[in-house]
């Protein structure tokens, strides 16, 4: 069985005021933050589409879903800061708590699992135990890249196959702002979808038709 959503146990707090949208003119906004969020937006009929990436860019900026954060995407969106909380406490990759730096996820789902995916996460998680303002380690359900089991997320970035020698230098890439495990990245495989993972690399140039 899955684990509940984040903040589905906490009782409703019935002494909190009415939910408003923010004042535009009180409200500051950062300028790219605005500017992110109001492209997201344009590219929907309806505005409200855009709530993930917004609540996701506000993410970026303030390190998670902060009451900060979601005030300020209320106030570009002209929503209540309620309705993006209830968004923000469905998703699981919205965090409305504050969390370490750099987001690990380590895959433990079954082809990760069976080549070890759950002894990675132990091991990301216990060495990176005595930090959690640097980093936030989850294990996480499939990735989607099942062919570099046993894989990791770094901020987004794919990793994998991954052993547990790489643990050390994932933490100390990640730690010092680093590229992380390079060699093992999968942005820079040869893929169908040369857009795939591209967060960190330039498109690869069209591939030539295998010769016969
Ligand atoms: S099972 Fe790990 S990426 Fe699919």
């Amino acid at each position: 069985m899955s684990a509940a959503a984040a903040g589905s146990d906490r009782p409703v707090d019935l002494e909190k005021s009415a939910a408003e949208i923010p004042d535009a003119e009180t409200t500051e906004v950062p300028e790219k933050l605005r500017a992110e969020i109001e492209a997201y937006m344009a590219r929907y009929p309806d505005p409200r589409s855009a709530t993930l990436p917004a609540l996701e860019a506000a993410q970026r900026v303030h390190g998670w879903c902060s009451p900060q954060a979601l005030e300020q995407v209320a106030c570009v969106m002209r929503l209540t800061p309620a309705y993006l909380e209830s968004v923000a406490t469905f998703y699981d990759m919205l965090e409305t708590t504050p969390v370490g730096r750099h987001s690990i996820y380590v895959c433990t789902n079954i082809s990760c699992s069976l080549r070890g995916g759950d002894a990675l996460y132990a091991a990301v998680r216990d060495a990176a135990a005595d930090e959690p303002e640097e980093f936030n380690v989850r294990s996480f359900e499939c990735l989607g890249a099942c062919d570099i089991a046993p894989m990791a997320s770094v901020d987004g970035v794919y990793v994998g196959p991954l052993a547990l020698e790489d643990v050390p230098r994932l933490l100390d890439d990640a730690r010092a702002g680093r590229r992380v495990l390079v060699e093992k990245q999968l942005a820079p495989r040869l893929v169908a979808d040369t857009q795939a993972n591209s967060r960190e690399f330039p498109p690869h140039p069209p591939q030539e038709p295998a010769s016969r």
